[in-house]
């Protein structure tokens, strides 16, 4: 009698821990995580806007692997896909204008979650991409950040460079499931807040909050890199758009102290999109060229 009584409150307790674990599982993943997780009900822009709908009801799980795990046929590319992304400068000069690096604004090589991140960008592309008027492979997006956040050039799809990207952003994706889009790999368009950002508000957040480590000038310093002049992002860049930057400081700045209100991420915002910068010049078309009428399309 006693033991199964003994079994029933085990079992009872078994039961209990197991749905509390859920409970807490699922709220974390419902609840509103202002900073941390872009709300899920700011848009994402053009760029987005045909992103299907996550497959499973709790939505993927950030949980990148390991990069020394990867199979040992494709180890030595995902290393050098890492080694691109953190030293970019080192390991692909000819493409880089600039004085950035990738993991300037994908910090950790975009393995963090506290970033632009790039764990699940395998599962999320392609994807329909306003700027092109197509939907555009990993490949084209990546040149897009060489060309505009790197102030460089592009390297081509078949090239070692790309192709070590690739496989790198294929493996820190394991696990996503395709065509999903994960909540922390999708900057939030833009900050849900009716305040007009004030760039001369914006110079004294700059002196008070960014200038200690970006730099007085705001040149870039040893610890962090620049914010404007000849060495930073181009005027084509996505970080060149007001509510582009008032999202990422907003949410990750200062480094691993993120403290500024909406306002004040706003007002830095048009201050940083005051200053001086290189200027994107394109070399091949933006759009791809429809030759071939997709269905359903008059023919030109
Ligand atoms: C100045 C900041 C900056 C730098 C430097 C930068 N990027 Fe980006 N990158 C961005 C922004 C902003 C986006 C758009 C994020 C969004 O809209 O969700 C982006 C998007 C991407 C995406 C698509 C992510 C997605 O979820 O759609 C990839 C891939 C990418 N960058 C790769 C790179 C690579 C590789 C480099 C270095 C060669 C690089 N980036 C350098 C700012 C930067
Ligand atoms: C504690 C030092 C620190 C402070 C303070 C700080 N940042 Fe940063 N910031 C960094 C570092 C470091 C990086 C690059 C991270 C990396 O490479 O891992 C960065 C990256 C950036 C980037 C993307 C890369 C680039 O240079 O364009 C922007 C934009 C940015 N910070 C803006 C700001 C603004 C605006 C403020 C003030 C509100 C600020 N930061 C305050 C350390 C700091």
């Amino acid at each position: 009698m006693n033991q199964a009584k003994l079994f029933f409150s085990l079992t009872l307790l078994v039961l209990l821990l197991i749905f509390g674990a859920w409970l807490a599982f699922f709220f974390q993943w419902s609840a509103p995580m202002p900073r941390t997780a872009a709300p899920a009900a700011i848009g994402t822009g053009t760029d987005t806007a045909a992103a299907p709908r996550a497959l499973s009801p709790l939505g993927p799980v950030f949980n990148p692997p390991a990069l020394e795990d990867a199979p040992e046929k494709i180890r030595p590319m995902v290393m050098l896909g890492y080694k691109i992304m953190t030293e970019t400068k080192k390991y692909a000069p000819e493409y880089v204008g600039n004085d950035m690096a990738c993991t300037n604004c994908h910090f950790d090589g975009g393995r963090s979650k506290d970033t632009i991140s790039l764990v699940g960008v395998a599962a999320k592309y392609p994807l329909y991409r306003g700027r092109r008027e197509y939907t555009a492979d990993l490949a084209l997006r990546t040149q897009g950040c060489f060309e505009r956040s790197m102030d460089g050039k592009a390297p081509a799809p078949d090239s070692q460079i790309m192709q070590s990207l690739l496989v790198y952003y294929q493996w820190i994706s394991k696990g996503i499931p395709i065509y999903s889009t994960p909540p922390w790999a999708v900057l939030a368009h833009h900050l849900d807040n009716e305040h007009k950002p004030d760039a001369v508000a914006g110079k004294t957040v700059f002196k008070d909050v960014c200038a200690r480590c970006h730099g007085e000038d705001g040149l870039g310093t040893p610890i962090a890199p620049p914010l404007w002049g000849d060495g930073a992002y181009n005027d084509g860049a996505g970080m060149h758009r007001i509510r582009t930057f008032s999202v990422f400081v907003w949410r990750f700045m200062p480094k691993t102290d993120p403290s500024l209100t909406q306002e004040q991420a706003l007002d830095v915002a048009a201050y940083a999109h005051e200053q001086p910068r290189p200027k994107f010049t394109a070399t091949h078309p933006n759009k791809i060229e429809r030759v071939i009428p997709l269905p359903g399309e008059a023919r030109q």
